[in-house]
């Protein structure tokens, strides 16, 4: 333990760059991709964590004295992973992990957006989208340290925007002027502009006027930092992804506020460096929420590998209501989920509950391979689980027997998806049940 501490110290020691007043440091990093802590698998993929980065941003807050400006704790976002169905645990917890960092500024990126805006909205987050239209997002974020005075923004880029195709609905501004004014405007205030964007550097020269921006973050490479270059007066840089390593980049800066030299430091964030003790808490309740997560996803497997499942499929009702199942068989109901797969759709939440048998609810629909006799929109979707009804011979009624219609077929025909619907004009094409009911299958 007393080594480790001893190596992380003499650890910063060397990575920490000489400051003086005059100077001011920044430490940036871009595409955390959802990588909340390392795998550690191997050494080689032992790297970063929010463990680690608060750790490095503890120690260096604690040596800054008078002669010492403190650090400016920027991101460039992408800070959950772009595959869909991302864990929303994991992403709650990266935002509430950054929270205790106290960041100056961090820049949205289309990935960050994957459980819509209200997720972001619940973080206390300096979260920032120049571009954004309206005041959901912050324009920009002005830091200020002894003499110095920063301006953060970050560009959405509108090329790969999930609303491309839907442009009444997009969220941010495409044109570039009022990002250009805010950056014009910083500039003759004296402040040193920093701008972020996921387009690399070819792209935003092509599409931005980065005559007003002192500092441009391009989009990140894969894990590596690259070595920052001077374009014209702009300083470019390029944050390695993952979460591995921070750049720490201290500016020197003349009466203009222009710089006029750098030193530049990427540090690795390895397993040397000891976990940040005051993210002990949010840590422990990270793994607690998982592991609930984790335990409810068995409590729904066993339950249904003992036939517990309150639901019994279409199959099963069919054996004494063969007349009501032939009529349900025609109807657009049997192929709801099939219907869903050939739109690719099969996979998203969002989607599936309408489409399949007691989705979310205990012994319900899981996957179509756990559970395809729960697929599409069946019996137990409008009569309620069946199993009591069935043990009993239909001595016990189902459970939805006292619901109007309009009850019934509102828990899926709402205006969204059904704007046209109306129990006079539907409930025809679906009708059944006027039937003999064969009260001992099998004989
Ligand atoms: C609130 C329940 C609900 C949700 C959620 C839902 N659907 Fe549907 N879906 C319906 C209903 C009801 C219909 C039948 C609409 C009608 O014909 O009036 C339907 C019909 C469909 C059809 C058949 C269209 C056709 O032309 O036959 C497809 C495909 C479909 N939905 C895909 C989706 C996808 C993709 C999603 C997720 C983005 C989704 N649904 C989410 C209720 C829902
Ligand atoms: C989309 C919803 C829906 C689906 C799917 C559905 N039903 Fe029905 N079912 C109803 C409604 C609504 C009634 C009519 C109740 C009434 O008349 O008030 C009904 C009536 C019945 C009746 C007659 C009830 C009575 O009081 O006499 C039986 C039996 C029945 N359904 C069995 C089934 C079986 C078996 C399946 C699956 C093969 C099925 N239903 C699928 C909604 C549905
Ligand atoms: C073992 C035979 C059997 C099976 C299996 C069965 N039922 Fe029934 N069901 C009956 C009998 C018997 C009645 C009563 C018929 C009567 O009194 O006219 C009945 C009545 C009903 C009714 C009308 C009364 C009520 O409870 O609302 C509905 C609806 C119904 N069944 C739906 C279903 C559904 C849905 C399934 C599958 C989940 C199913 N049944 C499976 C035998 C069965
Ligand atoms: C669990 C969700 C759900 C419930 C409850 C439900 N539906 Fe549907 N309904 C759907 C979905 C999904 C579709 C589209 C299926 C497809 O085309 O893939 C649909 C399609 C239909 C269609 C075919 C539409 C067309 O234009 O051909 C009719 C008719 C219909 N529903 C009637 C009803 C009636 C009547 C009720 C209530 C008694 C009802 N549904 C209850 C989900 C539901």
């Amino acid at each position: 333990m007393r080594a480790s501490i001893y190596l992380l110290f003499s650890l910063l020691a060397l990575t920490i760059p000489a400051h003086a007043s005059d100077e001011l440091t920044l430490v940036y990093s871009a595409n955390l991709d959802g990588e909340l802590e390392p795998c550690g698998c191997t050494l080689d993929t032992d790297f970063g964590g929010i463990l680690r980065r608060a750790t490095y941003i503890d120690q260096l807050r604690a040596q800054q004295n008078k002669d010492l400006n403190e650090p400016v704790l920027i991101s460039a976002g992408g800070l959950f992973a772009k595959e869909l169905g991302s864990d929303k645990i994991k992403n709650s917890f990266i935002l509430s992990g950054l929270e205790q960092l106290n960041y100056d500024a961090i820049g949205v990126q289309w990935a960050d957006m994957i459980h819509g805006i209200e997720f972001l909205q619940q973080s206390s987050l300096p979260l920032t989208a120049g571009n954004w239209k309206d005041t959901t997002l912050a324009h920009n974020q002005i830091i200020r340290r002894d003499n110095h005075t920063l301006f953060f923004s970050q560009w959405l880029d509108p090329a790969t925007s999930p609303y491309r195709n839907m442009p009444d609905l997009s969220p941010i501004d495409e044109r570039t002027t009022a990002l250009q004014q805010q950056l014009s405007d910083a500039k003759q205030q004296g402040m040193v502009t920093v701008l972020a964007t996921t387009l690399d550097h070819t792209q935003a020269q092509a599409l931005l006027d980065l005559s007003q921006v002192d500092i441009l973050i391009i989009g990140s490479a894969y894990e590596q930092f690259s070595e920052p270059f001077k374009d014209k007066g702009t300083l470019v840089l390029q944050a390695g992804s993952r979460g591995q390593r921070l750049g720490v980049l201290s500016l020197a800066l003349d009466d203009q506020k222009s710089i006029t030299g750098w030193n530049h430091q990427v540090v690795e964030l390895t397993s040397d460096m000891a976990d940040a003790p005051r993210l002990k808490t949010w840590y422990d309740n990270y793994n607690e929420q998982l592991r609930l997560a984790f335990e409810e996803e068995i409590k729904k497997m066993e339950a249904y590998d003992q036939g517990q499942s309150p639901f019994v499929g279409e199959q099963t009702c069919e054996a004494c209501h063969q007349q009501s199942h032939q009529t349900w068989q025609d109807t657009d109901h049997a192929k709801a989920y099939d219907d869903l797969e050939e739109v690719g759709k099969a996979f998203d939440p969002h989607c599936v509950g309408c489409h399949v048998v007691g989705y979310k609810q205990p012994g319900g629909f899981l996957s179509i391979d756990l559970t395809s006799q729960l697929a599409g929109v069946q019996c137990e979707n409008c009569h309620g689980a069946g199993r009591e009804h069935v043990n009993s011979g239909g001595q016990i009624q189902t459970p939805n027997h006292a619901l109007a219609k309009e009850q019934v077929c509102s828990q899926c025909h709402v205006p969204e998806h059904s704007p046209k619907f109306t129990v006079k004009d539907y409930w025809p094409k679906i009708m059944h049940g006027k039937e003999q009911v064969v009260s001992s299958p099998g004989q």
